[in-house]
């Protein structure tokens, strides 16, 4: 094609210049022949236009081609990851459930050992309280007078309150402590019973009375 043209005009041209020098004779052969190769030259034209255009064509359709399946692949590719990240996330949720749950069950269990514990620890503490107070009251705010086991008359003047039932040293005591109570020395025992409330000197009494 490139030189299809260049070659037809220098035909032309030569066909021109001859023209001038020839006679009629010779001049008719260059004229077909010049025909000719136009003919030939227009004819490759078209059939290299034609290879283009079925070039082009066919390059548009593997593009197309291409693109269709490069977006039906994007499409899938997008459709497993919607899937994959919906499963992922109902996993998630159901283990999320699940420990919940766990730590639900394992708080309330401890919530429950705590209780029991704590229950029990009351129950000790209630247990040791009134005889340990009852025993060890006695041992330091009574023994120095009363003796150990309250054997003895204190100061040389009260009675010996061992052997006392419990109602009978509760009165004294509590007697003591309104004042309805005592001897001579009983403004003595009204500073020993004053700061003791009334389950105390019960206890006291109890404890006194097993002596
Ligand atoms: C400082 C010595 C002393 C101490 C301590 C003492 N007492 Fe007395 N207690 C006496 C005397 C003295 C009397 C007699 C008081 C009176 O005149 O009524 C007495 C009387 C009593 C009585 C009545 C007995 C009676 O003769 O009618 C009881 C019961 C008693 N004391 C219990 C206690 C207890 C319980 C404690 C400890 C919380 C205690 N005393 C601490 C000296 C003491």
């Amino acid at each position: 094609m490139k030189y299809i043209i260049p070659t037809v005009a220098l035909l032309l041209l030569l066909g021109c210049s001859s023209e001038q020098q020839s006679t009629q004779e010779t001049q008719e052969p260059s004229k077909g022949l010049v025909e000719t190769l136009q003919t030939k030259a227009s004819e490759a034209t078209q059939q290299v236009g034609n290879s283009v255009k079925e070039g082009v064509e066919a390059a548009k359709q593997t593009t197309q081609d291409a693109v269709e399946s490069v977006s039906k692949t994007a499409e899938e590719a997008q459709q497993q990851i919607v899937e994959t990240t919906q499963k992922m996330s109902n996993d998630l949720q159901q283990a999320t459930h699940d420990v919940k749950q766990d730590i639900a069950q394992a708080t309330q269990e401890m919530a429950n050992d705590i209780q029991e514990t704590t229950q029990d620890i009351q129950e000790a503490a209630n247990n040791t309280k009134a005889e340990f107070n009852a025993a060890a009251t006695f041992k330091r705010k009574c023994a120095s007078c009363h003796g150990a086991t309250a054997e003895k008359s204190a100061l040389g003047k009260s009675q010996i309150i061992k052997g006392w039932n419990a109602d009978k040293i509760i009165s004294a005591l509590q007697g003591y402590k309104d004042g309805s109570y005592g001897g001579a020395m009983k403004g003595l025992m009204a500073s020993q019973v004053s700061s003791l409330h009334t389950d105390e000197i019960k206890a006291l009494a109890d404890f006194i009375s097993k002596q």
